[in-house]
């Protein structure tokens, strides 16, 4: 009896054991579950937009990027800053690159876009290029643009993930004004981005995983001297402000410096890390790790690399979701930087088709 007793006794206490262990099961499946989640997709993107009119468009862009990074790992992040830039501004349109007209210069001709790299435009044509070979064109050059920017975070060794895709691209480009007033800058701190970023829809914790893009690439003098001269920035590393004094002795130095003095090629978490030891490049990288309500996030993301990229490819999901044109709006422009109306090549094709038709 007694050794039934213990017997059943010992029953009910493996049971509770394993009524709290489901309980602990199920609760951490909910939490990662809900790190995943991806953010509601807008009307006209869809999962499989080409499945049926272009199949093969990831793999050719893929495989041309494995090339281009192998001679050149820096495209990676020239392009996805280009994605970057191109959303913030009038939505992902492909608008940052349309070439100016006789109704104002373009965007790139705005201050912070002077620094896009120019091979990241070039790699677009070349892809463009390939996607109208397979295809005809039938993809857009946002919708490129957002696939070279998933492919830039994998192939230097990010998280790969799936991107709604449907864009279609833009008819006009955003004013000087309307350029700058979008793209923040490096002397911003971050409660002022927080702000900002809100009137996007993005929140605290998207705008301490999207700067997470800056693992990767460079930036010039001019964007950060203003924190070494005349005097220097209490919150930076004496170190490391040091060595940046050595590559910009003056303010207008025209050099450039890593972003992340970790990893400055890999795409990983090394970011906030530099953050937490204070050796952050920019104000508004390194007010992140100062600035009490997104400290936590920081922190967060420099112990836990899988959770920073689950927090990066859901704010990437939803920046390159931004005011994006979809179904009949825009166009599918033939050469990236030059809307069809004004693309003399392709008139003079349609002109062309008319005349033969009209022969016929
Ligand atoms: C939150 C506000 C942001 C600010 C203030 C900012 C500012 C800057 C600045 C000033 C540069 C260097 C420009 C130069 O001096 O040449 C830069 C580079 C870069 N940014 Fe950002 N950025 C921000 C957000 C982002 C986001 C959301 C991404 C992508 C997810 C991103 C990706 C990059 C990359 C990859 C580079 C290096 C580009 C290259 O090497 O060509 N940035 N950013």
């Amino acid at each position: 009896m007694a050794a039934s007793s213990s017997s059943s006794s010992s029953y009910s206490t493996s049971h509770l054991l394993l009524l709290v262990g489901s309980c602990l099961l199920l609760v951490s499946y909910f939490a990662v579950s809900e790190a995943y989640t991806t953010p509601h997709l807008v009307k006209g993107l869809s999962w499989s937009f080409y499945k049926n009119s272009c199949p093969k468009v990831e793999s050719v862009i893929r495989r041309h990027l494995k090339k281009v990074f192998k001679k050149d790992i820096g495209n990676a992040a020239g392009l996805l800053r280009l994605h970057f830039h191109d959303c913030f501004v009038q939505g992902c349109d492909a608008s940052v690159l349309l070439d100016g007209s006789a109704s104002g210069p373009g965007e790139q001709e705005a201050p912070p876009n002077l620094s896009l790299r120019a091979a990241a435009f070039q790699i677009i044509d070349e892809l463009r290029e390939l996607v109208d070979e397979e295809c005809g064109t039938v993809v857009s050059c946002a919708d490129i643009v957002a696939i070279a920017a998933r492919d830039s975070v994998h192939l230097s060794g990010g998280p790969d993930y799936d991107v709604p895709l449907g864009r279609r691209d833009g008819l006009n480009f955003a004013s000087r004004d309307a350029t700058v007033a979008n793209l923040p800058s490096p002397n911003t701190n971050a409660s002022t981005l927080i702000e900002f970023l809100a009137t996007k829809n993005l929140d605290a914790t998207d705008l301490v995983a999207l700067s997470g893009g800056h693992t990767i690439g460079l930036g010039h003098c001019s964007s950060f001297t203003s924190r070494l001269y005349p005097t220097q920035d209490p919150t930076m590393e004496e170190k490391f402000a040091n060595d940046l004094k050595e590559i910009c002795p003056a303010s207008d130095t025209n050099a450039t410096t890593v972003l992340d003095i970790r990893t400055p090629n890999h795409f990983d978490n090394k970011y906030y890390v530099d953050l937490v030891h204070r050796q952050g490049l920019f104000t508004s990288d390194q007010d992140l790790y100062s600035y009490e309500k997104t400290r936590g996030i920081v922190k967060s993301f420099a112990e836990d690399e899988a959770l920073f990229y689950e927090k990066f490819v859901h704010a990437m999901l939803k920046m390159g979701q931004l005011s994006v044109l979809t179904g009949k709006k825009g166009e599918i422009r033939a050469n990236c930087s030059v809307r069809n109306s004004d693309n003399i090549q392709l008139k003079t094709v349609v002109e062309e088709d008319k005349e033969a038709s009209a022969e016929l």
